[in-house]
């Protein structure tokens, strides 16, 4: 615990001196022009008519990763439809025009995709090769500036050492691509775990931490869910300590970093969405209180401007948990946890402290309208 409670201070400490050296000396500026070209302020964005990428504001975000594009399970390829393509259209034009400009990537997979599938295509030399030109001549077609790979999960080490395969043979095409067409070459990231070699369920394996750094540009570690109100206690679903247990950001993003990852390829991923339960007894309202069950929202999640307005109605009382840099509120036997733009600025100094290259959100649509978290976000890491 004391070596936590010391990277809390390191990291707060540094969010403090970003904010500071910004204003005093040209030489900071102009350093941190030349890694600004590779930072990464990213979000996924996903089909919704109701929010459209023109009302993403370019500002605040280097990377926008569209969400999300499946293969077909008979030729392994990309084959989008008529409308996912215009989509794409819409989605990497308009990042292009917008003010600033922003880097678009297709991302492939996702939770809800078949991870069976991605089994068959990472393994077999054919699959794989006709997988790997269909995502580069889509992303090219339709003016992408990179591509995003989001199998969730593998489930074996046979299937991690595939997975390094795949990403080394997905490089080597990028190569050759860009070397034929003289593009610059398409950027190539994936959507990882919390952690590097230790899951929650599943036998033990551990991420192809070599092709990783050779071969990606970046990876998005999905440092959030960490709690889900299908558990029979309340948590910190993104909380960067725990007292009782390492299933936090912090202990994830350590994990990466021990095994080798190194942190210029580590972007923290962080949610614009609380997680809900139901207490057991309104009265016992803390961290790891009894809960039997999911609270308000879809699948026990709520939009953060959801939470502000649920707090608003019922009078709701927040709590900041110091323990896990976290924030939750509760009223009744509703209660939610979730990250607010203070807590966001303090993984933020967190995630600086450890020289990761950047952050990204899930999902584009649940910051508030005036984009709260995510300009905090964005002013924290200058
Ligand atoms: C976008 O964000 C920037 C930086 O915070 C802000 O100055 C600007 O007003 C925002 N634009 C809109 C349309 O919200
Ligand atoms: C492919 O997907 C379709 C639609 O989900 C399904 O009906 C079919 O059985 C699948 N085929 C294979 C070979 O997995
Ligand atoms: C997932 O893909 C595999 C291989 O194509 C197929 O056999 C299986 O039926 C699919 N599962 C679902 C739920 O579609
Ligand atoms: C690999 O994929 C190809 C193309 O889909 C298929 O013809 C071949 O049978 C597969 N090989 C194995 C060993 O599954
Ligand atoms: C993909 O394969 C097609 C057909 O062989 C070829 O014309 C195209 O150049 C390939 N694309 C890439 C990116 O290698
Ligand atoms: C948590 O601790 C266990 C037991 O020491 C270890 O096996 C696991 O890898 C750790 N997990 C993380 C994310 O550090
Ligand atoms: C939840 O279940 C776990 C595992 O069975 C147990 O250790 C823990 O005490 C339970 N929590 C509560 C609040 O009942």
């Amino acid at each position: 615990m004391a070596s936590l409670k010391i990277f809390l201070t390191l990291a707060i400490l540094l969010t403090i001196a970003t904010k500071t050296s910004t204003c005093t000396s040209s030489l900071s500026l102009s350093s941190s022009s030349s890694s600004s070209s590779t930072r990464v302020k990213g979000i996924y964005w996903i089909e919704n008519p109701l929010f459209p990428p023109s009302s993403i504001n370019t500002s605040l975000f280097t990377h926008i990763f569209y969400a999300f594009i499946t293969p077909d399970n008979v030729t392994y390829k990309l084959q989008p439809s008529t409308s996912q393509t215009t989509s794409f259209t819409i989605f990497t034009n308009t990042f292009k025009t917008k003010t600033p400009p922003a880097t678009t990537l297709l991302s492939i997979g996702g939770a809800g995709s078949n991870s069976t599938l991605f089994t068959i295509i990472a393994s077999n030399a054919t699959a794989r090769a006709a997988f790997i030109n269909s995502t580069i001549d889509v992303a090219r077609t339709f003016g992408f500036d990179g591509i995003d790979f989001d199998w969730e999960f593998p489930k074996t080490s046979n299937e991690m050492n595939s997975l390094g395969e795949l990403f080394l043979q997905w490089r080597n095409a990028i190569a050759a691509e860009s070397s034929v067409t003289g593009k610059p070459p398409l950027l190539l990231t994936a959507a990882v775990y919390f952690a590097a070699s230790f899951f929650l369920s599943g036998e033990p394996r551990t991420y192809p931490v070599d092709s990783i750094n050779k071969n990606l540009d970046w990876i998005n570690v999905m440092s959030y869910d960490l709690h889900v109100s299908t558990s029979n206690e309340t948590g910190a679903p993104s909380g960067m300590f725990d007292p009782k247990s390492n299933v936090t950001v912090s202990s994830g993003l350590i994990s990466w970093i021990r095994v080798g990852v190194l942190p210029e390829k580590l972007v923290m991923g962080m949610p614009l969405y609380g997680k809900t339960w139901q207490l057991e007894d309104p009265k016992v309202n803390e961290i790891g209180s009894p809960s039997v069950g999911a609270g308000p929202g879809m699948d026990g999640s709520m939009a953060y401007f959801q939470v502000l307005e649920f707090i608003k109605l019922t009078r709701a009382k927040v709590v900041y948990d110091v323990d896990t840099v976290s924030v939750y509120t509760y009223s009744g036997s509703t209660w939610i946890g979730y990250d607010d733009p203070f807590t966001v600025s303090i993984k933020i100094g967190f995630a600086q402290a450890f020289s990761l290259r950047g952050y990204f959100f899930w999902v584009a649509g649940l910051d508030t309208f005036d984009w709260k978290i995510s300009t905090q976000a964005s002013k924290a890491w200058l």
